[in-house]
C-alpha cells in the first residue's frame, strides 16, 4: 500500500511506511510519545485539557424515570418547560406523570419560542419568579432546554441587568454567583445536544443579532436522551439534525488544536472550548461513523429505529465532543445564514415566520468550508472522510470529505447551498459582514482567516449541484 504524502502543494507517494510518531525527551530524560497533531507550539502554549463531568442519561424508555431524578437532586416544586409543538406531544405526559408519581408540584410553561427571543426568554423567566420553585425540568429541542439553562441562572441569581450575563461584547459574560438549582434537561429531538454544553443562544430583537450565554453554572444537572422520542419526528427534521451533528463531529475534529492556545493564567479556570483534543476526537470520529452508516436510512425509512436510535447516540456523543473542542467556522457563518432570511419556509417546522432550520443553515457552509480548510490539516479531513466511509482515491481530503457530504446532502433533501435557502451574488457581503462578528468560533478554525476569505467561502457555498 503507498501513502500520498503533501508537503508545500508537492504530492510524493511513500510505499512503506511502518509507523509513524514523535518521540521528545522531557527535562529528565523521560522518552515521551506525543501526537503530531498535539505538539506543545512555544514555552506558554496550552499542555492539558480537561473533561468536565457529563451527567447524561440514555436509552429507550429513559424518560419516564425523570421523576426519581428530579426527586433524588432534591426537587419538590418544579417549573416545567416546554414549546407549543412538545406540549402537545405523549413525551410532555410521561414527563409530567413521572414528577407527580413522586409527589413534586409541577407548574408547567408551554411558550418558548423556537429560536427564543430575548422577549421569549424574559417571559420564562417571568414565570420562574412566580413561585418558589427548586428546580427545572426542560422537554423540547434545542430552543426549549438553552431558555431552561438561561431561566436557571437568571431565577437563581437574578442580575442587576439582563445583559450581566449575556457574553462580551454585547454583556458583561459575569459568572454565577454560586451553585444553581438543579435543571434536568430531556431533549425530544437529537443534534443540538443542548443538554450537555453550557451555552444558551437567543436572538436579541432590537439588535438585531444572535446572543449567548456560556456560562460553567448552566450546564445541566442531567440529561435525559431518549430515543423513543425520535419516532415521531419528520424527515425533514431528521435530515436537518443529522446534518448539525455531522457538522458537530466534523468542525470539532478539525478545530484549532488545543495545544495552540496559551496556557491559562489560573490552572483551575481553562476555558470552556479549549480546541481539538484527544478526547473530544474519540466522540467525534465516532459520531461521523454513526452518521455515515445511518443517517440516510433514518430519514427514508420512519420505521427504522435502530438508525433513529444511533443518530440519537451520534448526536450525544458529538455533543459531548464540541462542549469541549468548540465548533468552527461552518457554525461561525450559520448564524449569517440563519440571521439574514427573507422568506424562507421548511416542511416540517412552523411556517408562521420564515426560518432557516439550524442544520441547514450549518450544512450549506460546510462543504465550501472542507475545500477551503483542507490544506490546513489535511490528515484530520482525510481521516473524518473514511470515518463517514469514503474511501482516498486521490482527491485532496478537503475535496473528498466535501464531495460525499453533498451526495447525503442530494439524497436527504437539504437545500441546494446558500441559493437553496433563498440566498444570492448580492448577499456575499451582508452574510460575511454578520458571520465575521461571530469571533468566538470564527477564531476556533485551524488558522486564522481574513474577512476577504470567508467571503470566498460564503461564493462558494452559493450552489453545490
Ligand atoms: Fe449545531
Amino acid at each position: 500500500m503507498s501513502v500520498r504524502l503533501e508537503i508545500a502543494g508537492k504530492t510524493a507517494y511513500i510505499e512503506h511506511i511502518i509507523f509513524v510518531q514523535i518521540k521528545r525527551t522531557d527535562e529528565r530524560g523521560t522518552l515521551r510519545v506525543t501526537n503530531q497533531h498535539y505538539l506543545k507550539q512555544t514555552k506558554d502554549s496550552e499542555y492539558a485539557f480537561v473533561l468536565e463531568g457529563n451527567n447524561e442519561l440514555f436509552g429507550t424508555g429513559a424518560l419516564a424515570e425523570v421523576g426519581a431524578h428530579a426527586h433524588h437532586l432534591g426537587m419538590r416544586r418544579v417549573a416545567l418547560y416546554t414549546d407549543p409543538q412538545v406540549s402537545k406531544l405523549p413525551s410532555l405526559e410521561t414527563v409530567e406523570k413521572s414528577l407527580r408519581d413522586r409527589g413534586i408540584r409541577v407548574s408547567i410553561f408551554t411558550d418558548v419560542e423556537i429560536e427564543p427571543s430575548d422577549r421569549s426568554l424574559k417571559a420564562a423567566i417571568r414565570f420562574a419568579e412566580e413561585d418558589a420553585f427548586d428546580g427545572f425540568v426542560s422537554i423540547g429541542g434545542g430552543s426549549v432546554i438553552d431558555t431552561c439553562k438561561a431561566v436557571s441562572l437568571y431565577a437563581s441569581y437574578p442580575p442587576k441587568h439582563f445583559l450581566d450575563y449575556v457574553n462580551q461584547p454585547l454583556g458583561k459574560a459575569l459568572p454565577a454567583s454560586g451553585p444553581l438549582k438543579p435543571h434536568i434537561a430531556c431533549p425530544t429531538t437529537f443534534g443540538t445536544a443542548s443538554e450537555c454544553t453550557s451555552v444558551a443562544i437567543f436572538n436579541f430583537v432590537e439588535l438585531g443579532t444572535k446572543a449567548g450565554i456560556s456560562n460553567r453554572a448552566i450546564k445541566p444537572a442531567l440529561g435525559i436522551v431518549d430515543p423513543e422520542a425520535l419516532k415521531t419526528l419528520p424527515a425533514p427534521v431528521v435530515a436537518a439534525n443529522g446534518m448539525d451533528v455531522f457538522s458537530h463531529a466534523v468542525e470539532s475534529y478539525t478545530a484549532r488544536p488545543y495545544t495552540q492556545r496559551p496556557a491559562p493564567d489560573d490552572p483551575t479556570n481553562r476555558p470552556v472550548i479549549q480546541g481539538a483534543n484527544p478526547i473530544s476526537d474519540l466522540n467525534c470520529l465516532e459520531a461521523i461513523r454513526l452518521i455515515g452508516n445511518n443517517l440516510i436510512e433514518a430519514v427514508r425509512n420512519p420505521d427504522d429505529f435502530g438508525a433513529r436510535e444511533q443518530l440519537s447516540f451520534a448526536g450525544l456523543l458529538a455533543g459531548i465532543g464540541f462542549g469541549t473542542a468548540g465548533c468552527n467556522l461552518p457554525h461561525g457563518m450559520s448564524y449569517a445564514v440563519s440571521g439574514l432570511v427573507r422568506d424562507y419556509r421548511a416542511t416540517g417546522w412552523p411556517r408562521d415566520k420564515p426560518l432557516v432550520p439550524h442544520g441547514f443553515a450549518v450544512i450549506v457552509n460546510s462543504p465550501s468550508v472542507f475545500r477551503f480548510m483542507g490544506p490546513t490539516c489535511p490528515a484530520r479531513h482525510l481521516e473524518a472522510a473514511q470515518a463517514l466511509g469514503l474511501v482516498d482515491d486521490g482527491r485532496l481530503p478537503g475535496d473528498l470529505l466535501a464531495d460525499g457530504l453533498i451526495d447525503i446532502m442530494r439524497t436527504i433533501g437539504v437545500p441546494n447551498g446558500l441559493r437553496g435557502l433563498g440566498y444570492g451574488d448580492d448577499d456575499l457581503d451582508a452574510l460575511t459582514e454578520k458571520g465575521w462578528k461571530q469571533r468566538r468560533v470564527v477564531d476556533n478554525a485551524a488558522r486564522q482567516i481574513s474577512k476577504e476569505e470567508m467571503r470566498e467561502i460564503f461564493a462558494g457555498a452559493l450552489r453545490y449541484w
